[in-house]
Formats: structure tokens, sequence, C-alpha cells
């Protein structure tokens, strides 16, 4: 197995006139080449902020990495030049987002983007970057793409518009791609079309994944690992198989009561929210772990320290005094 992306001790916060919020407060986290890792979390658990620190695409007026190392192919990520970035960006390393339209120049054509992202990266003629357009439209399930290249934003459907981004996105071969929730905007059965696309050109193409989501149902689907997330942490990470089959966390526990049983393979609409609680307000000091508030199992030790991330079985981890 080789390691393609290395996540160490990070730390993303953002510095606010109403304090500062730790969005991100130390995820480690590891991938191999050709892996689909899922990160599934609630909303506001810091999913999207972590993406954004792996692709330096943090607002810089508020936010920073504060802590940690990111390496990436041995790169390390957060100490190199922005021009050399820029060239792993969308290269090496490309992003597909949960709304396409915001990620899409509804005044140019769709040909036209795409074949900006492949010039901005590769010295190819006019005519070779649209034919390599047109051959990965058609990849992506995109009907009559010779002429459809044409076509403006606005006249697809917003399925057809994610096949866009991930024909943009996975043109240039990238080692990693990252899908920040590229299904959340879609309807249930365009979701199922896109998570099956994805498997299938990353099975093809041979991309690593890193699939984020606040849908088990759907990351059960991809992943062949699972980090779960809670308010900023990483609390679990297992395969997918042993995840669902002994959670351990109680975070996690309480994410798989709230799927009956015998519904797994269509429980696309367990959507995390049946966790008694809400989440921990990322601006507050805690001390101890993050989940206690909400935790049944809580004991007094919860509230002193900060749990750390363990290896209970071989593979498997979890952050929760219960297990040290
Ligand atoms: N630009 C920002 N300024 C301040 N706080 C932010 C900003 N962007 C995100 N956050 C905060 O960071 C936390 C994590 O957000 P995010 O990564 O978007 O969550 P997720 O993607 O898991 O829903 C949230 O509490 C959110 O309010
Ligand atoms: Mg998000």
């Amino acid at each position: 197995m080789t390691e393609l992306l290395r996540i160490e001790d990070l730390a993303t916060h953002f510095f606010t006139n109403r304090g500062i919020v730790r969005a991100v407060e130390g995820v480690d986290l590891s991938m191999a080449k050709g892996e689909v890792l899922g990160v599934v979390g609630e909303s506001g658990c810091g999913k999207t902020v972590l993406a954004l620190s792996v692709m330096r695409l943090l607002p810089a007026s508020t936010a920073r990495i504060v802590r940690g190392t990111i390496t990436f192919d041995g790169l390390s990520l957060l100490e190199l030049p922005d021009e050399e970035m820029r060239k792993i960006r969308g290269s090496r390393i490309s992003m597909i987002f949960q709304e396409p339209m915001t990620a899409l120049n509804p005044v140019f054509r769709i040909g036209d983007q795409i074949m900006e992202a492949v010039h901005a990266h590769r010295k190819v003629s006019k005519k070779e970057a649209r034919d390599m357009a047109v051959e990965m439209l058609t990849r992506v399930g995109f009907p009559a793409a010779e002429k459809r290249i044409n076509d403006y934003p606005h006249q697809l459907s917003g399925g057809m518009r994610q096949r866009v981004m991930i024909a943009m996105a996975l043109i240039l071969e990238p080692e990693l791609m990252i899908a920040d929730e590229p299904t959340t905007a879609l309807d249930v059965t365009i979701q199922a079309q896109i998570v099956s696309l994805l498997k299938d050109l990353q099975s093809s193409l041979g991309t690593s994944i890193l699939f984020i989501t606040h849908d088990l149902g759907v990351v059960c689907e991809i992943a062949e690992r699972i980090a779960v997330m809670y308010a900023g942490e990483i609390v679990e990470m297992a395969s997918t198989e042993e995840l669902f089959s002994s959670p351990l966390h109680p975070y996690t526990l309480g994410l798989m009561e709230s799927i009956p049983p015998d519904d797994l393979p269509s429980m696309r609409d367990a959507r995390l929210r049946s966790i008694p609680g809400s989440v921990l307000l990322l601006s507050q000091e805690v001390k101890g772990c993050r989940f206690q508030e909400r935790c049944s199992d809580k004991m007094s030790k919860c509230s002193h320290g900060r749990p750390l991330l363990c290896e209970k079985k071989p593979g498997h981890f979890v952050r929760c005094w219960k297990y040290e």
C-alpha cells in the first residue's frame, strides 16, 4: 500500500469578530493511492474546512492553519510556494463541490470551461483540448457531448452540471479528487447515478477520492474506509464493513441507531439528525471530550482530558475514554 495523503494534527481556525472558531481541531488521517475514504459528520463539523485546508483555498482574511502538516505524495503542501500549489491544484488534486452552479461560470460555455482547465496545466492545442473535453464528457455519461459541449451551465439539469464538474475535475487524471457533498443537492435517483459514476471512474482511472458527506447511506456505497468527524475532530475511523458491523464511538453508535438495520442498502435518507443535542459550538473552548454534552455514556474523566484517537483493533481507531 502506497500512501498518497497524510494529514497530521491539522488545526484550522477562523479569527472572527466574535472570537475564534476552531473548525478543524487536530485531525489525523492518511489515504492510500487509489483508495476511497469517506468523511462523514453533521453539518458544521468542519468537513468543508478540512477539504479547503488540503486545497489551500481557505479565505485568507479570516482562516489560518494554526498547526499540523499535510503531506501529498511526499510534498509538504503547507510549505509549498503559492505558484507550486497552483500547479498541483486542478492537475494532481482536484475538488468538486455540492453545488456545481457556484463552481461553473454562468457566462461561459461548458466546453470552454473544461478546455480552460486543460490549458491551465497542459501545453496542448485548442483542438486537442476540445477532443479531451468531448472524450471526458462522454466518459461521465454526458449525452451528445460533441454538440452539447457548447451549452451554457443554465441549460443543464443539476445532475448534468455535476457530471460537467466531475469531467473537469478528472480530465487531467489527478491522483486525488476531493468530493465535497457532490450529491447532496441532487434528488435521490440522480444521487445514485452520480455515486455509481464516481465508483466506475475511480476504478478505471485509479483516482483516490476523499468523499465528504453528511449522509451515511451514500458514503457506505462508495467508501472503503470511513472517518467519522465530530466538532472538528475525527472520533472514529475504520473500514466501512468494520464501522457498520462494530461501531465503537457513542457518536457513531448514535448515527447507526438512527438507521433501521434491515434498511442498510437503501438508507440514503438516513440523515444524521436524530442524535439528541446540537453540535458543539466550535467557538467554545472545551475541556475534555468534545462530544461529552451529548454522550449517554459520559464519565467524570470525559470532562477533564481530551481522549486520543487510539487503535482499538487493527485499523479501527476511536477517540473515547471508554476504550483507553
Ligand atoms: N468563513 C468562515 N468564517 C467563520 N467561520 C466559518 C467560516 N467558514 C466556516 N466556518 C465555521 O467552521 C465550522 C465548520 O464549517 P464547515 O467546514 O463548513 O462544516 P461542514 O462542511 O462540516 O458542514 C462551522 O462552525 C462554520 O460556522
Ligand atoms: Mg460542508
